[in-house]
């Protein structure tokens, strides 16, 4: 068993030439499998040492925290944080098995039960409004941790996650509509020092880039406020708790990885359930700056 501090700050490249070295000392081969148990940190970094060790070995991603079950285990991204940003290291590595055992949601803070529910949200937005709309009626169930319930949403997120990642496993296309909410939830994370939930920002963001869409035309004005209520539904935060400085804002989210070309994309729902597809055929879209400020200014 090898093991690391938990935490965000462990998953670096020393912590992953720590795990690695912990294999080839020990003389594991090619035979070889690593077993990620844990939660999001642990599959990603687990996930990177897998990828890399002798090439590539198998993974087998045992998920503990919701995050991690409803999204993180499934769909092969792997990796480690840099001092240049979150992420920015690492290889796409499909683990072999996922194993979610619901039980072990028991002793997950309650906060980190709401912020995994953030991507379940996601993906009924995305996805399936159906979905969204039994998310909602089963929040109570769901922060009582009843295990029917997150058995439900577990099942219906990895199908989703699963059934986009098949299509685009790289993020050359569709994939890109599972960034819903995330270009914001990047910004408030950075404004923030990351001393806000992943999943907190995600919730933010999404209600912030519903707003966006509806903005520029292309987001159905029924959607932000069904969002709202199921955000609110599972106790996620609907604002920040300190203001940002606008100017910031700005500046972090045109550095935002994401941003292909200089310019900041946005993935939009058109209606609940169905994503907005741009003209020439990409799944994200434009959005004039003037919009982006705006929208951003909700924050400051
Ligand atoms: N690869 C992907 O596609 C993908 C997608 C989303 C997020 N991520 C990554 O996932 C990470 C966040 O994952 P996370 O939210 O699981 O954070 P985490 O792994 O830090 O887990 C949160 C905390 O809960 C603890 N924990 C885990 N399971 C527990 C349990 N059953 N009972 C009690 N405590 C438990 C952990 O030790 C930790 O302190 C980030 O690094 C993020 O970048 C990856
Ligand atoms: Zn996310």
């Amino acid at each position: 068993l090898l093991a690391f501090p938990a935490g965000e700050q462990s998953k670096t490249r020393e912590t992953w030439r720590e795990l690695t070295d912990g294999m080839l000392s020990a003389e594991y081969g090619r035979d070889a499998a690593v077993v990620a148990l844990g939660g999001g940190v642990v599959g990603d970094l687990a996930g990177f040492v897998a990828a890399t060790y002798l090439r590539g070995v198998p993974c087998i991603q045992v998920p503990t925290s919701l995050l991690a079950m409803i999204d993180s285990s499934v769909g092969g991204k792997t990796g480690v944080d840099t001092d240049y940003g979150k992420n920015l290291v690492g290889a796409f590595h499909q683990p072999a098995v996922v194993i979610a055992d619901i039980t072990t949601i028991a002793t997950l803070p309650s906060a980190h039960v709401s912020a995994g529910m953030a991507e379940a949200l996601k993906h009924g937005v995305i996805a399936d409004a159906v979905y969204l709309a039994q998310l909602a009626g089963d929040a109570g169930e769901i922060l009582e941790r009843d295990p029917a319930a997150l058995f439900r949403a577990v099942k219906r997120s990895v199908e989703i996650k699963a059934a986009v990642v098949s299509e685009d496993e790289s993020e050359r296309g569709k994939r890109a509509t599972l960034n819903f909410g995330h270009t914001i939830a990047h910004v408030i994370e950075a404004a923030m020092d990351f001393r806000v939930l992943h999943g907190e920002a995600v919730a933010l963001g999404m209600m912030a880039e519903a707003d966006l869409g509806v903005a520029v035309g292309i987001t159905a004005p029924d959607l932000p406020p069904t969002v709202r209520e199921a955000v609110c539904s599972l106790h996620l935060p609907t604002e920040l708790s300190t203001e940002q400085d606008g100017e910031k804002l700005l500046a972090l989210m045109r550095q935002d990885k994401k941003g292909r070309k200089g310019a900041v994309r946005f993935a939009l729902p058109r209606e609940l359930g169905i994503m907005a597809r741009g003209e020439d055929g990409s799944w994200t879209h434009k959005v004039p700056e003037s919009e982006i400020e705006h929208i951003l200014s909700r924050f400051a």
